[in-house]
């Protein structure tokens, strides 16, 4: 498949058939995943891929249950049926044989010793040199999709369960300083996405002649 073919086939699928995937399909897309670019080639990325089912269920039991206590915070007002409605768009994973956990790990460089000298406090000098490490695993992330994509799977990039991630990442005993940083279903497709309205390239598209 040409590269252009896959970056317009790619798509978020959430509906898939229950056919297991192959090691070497696995091994196949977290390679071209890994062929990523990365800050000073840091490669700051880690992936589990995960199909035991009573693990799987054990998740979206631990999204369901942070769902509902944040649904129910008196802060939010008339919002926690919004909350509640996140519950689909961040469980339907369970139902894929196969899901990758995307682990990121931080990113020091000399430039952060020299903003903590400045006096700036974590947050401002993670602003400051734009979080690098999830631009990198980004990165890997898109690679693993048009990947996938390849071989003839659907995928979904999901970020809704990591409102649950202290208990996911309990569940996945994922150790510091590794953290959380997306999930992603994977099989062959069961849904055809209904086609998808993209912005008109002059819409984001400036040039400096
Ligand atoms: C960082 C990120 C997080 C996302 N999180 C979720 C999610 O939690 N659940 C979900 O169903 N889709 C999620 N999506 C998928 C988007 O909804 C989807 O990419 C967007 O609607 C465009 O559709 P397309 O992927 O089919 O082109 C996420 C996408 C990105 C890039």
């Amino acid at each position: 498949m040409e590269l252009i073919e896959a970056i317009k086939k790619r798509r978020s699928i959430r509906k898939f058939r229950s056919d297991k995937i192959p090691k070497e399909d696995i091994y196949d897309i977290i390679y071209a995943a890994t062929l990523a670019p990365s800050a000073h080639n840091k490669q700051m990325w880690r992936f589990i891929a995960i199909s035991n089912k009573d693990i799987l269920r054990e998740m979206k039991r631990a999204i369901m249950n942070e769902i509902e206590e944040v649904s129910n915070w008196q802060e939010l007002k008339g919002a926690g049926v919004k909350v509640k409605g996140m519950r689909a768009y961040s469980t339907f994973f369970v139902k894929a044989p196969l899901v990758f956990a995307v682990l990121v790990k931080p990113y020091h460089s000399m430039i952060d010793e020299v903003l903590k000298l400045e006096g700036l406090k974590k947050g401002q000098a993670e602003l400051l040199r734009s979080q690098v490490e999830i631009q990198s695993v980004a990165a890997a992330v898109e690679n693993l999709l048009l990947a996938a994509t390849e071989k003839g799977y659907g995928t979904c990039w999901m970020c809704g369960p990591l409102i649950a991630a202290p208990a996911l990442k309990e569940i996945l005993k994922i150790e510091e300083p590794w953290r959380l940083m997306a999930l992603v279903p994977m099989g062959i497709p069961d849904q055809e996405p209904k086609p998808k309205i993209v912005k008109k390239i002059d819409e984001v598209l400036e040039f400096i002649d």
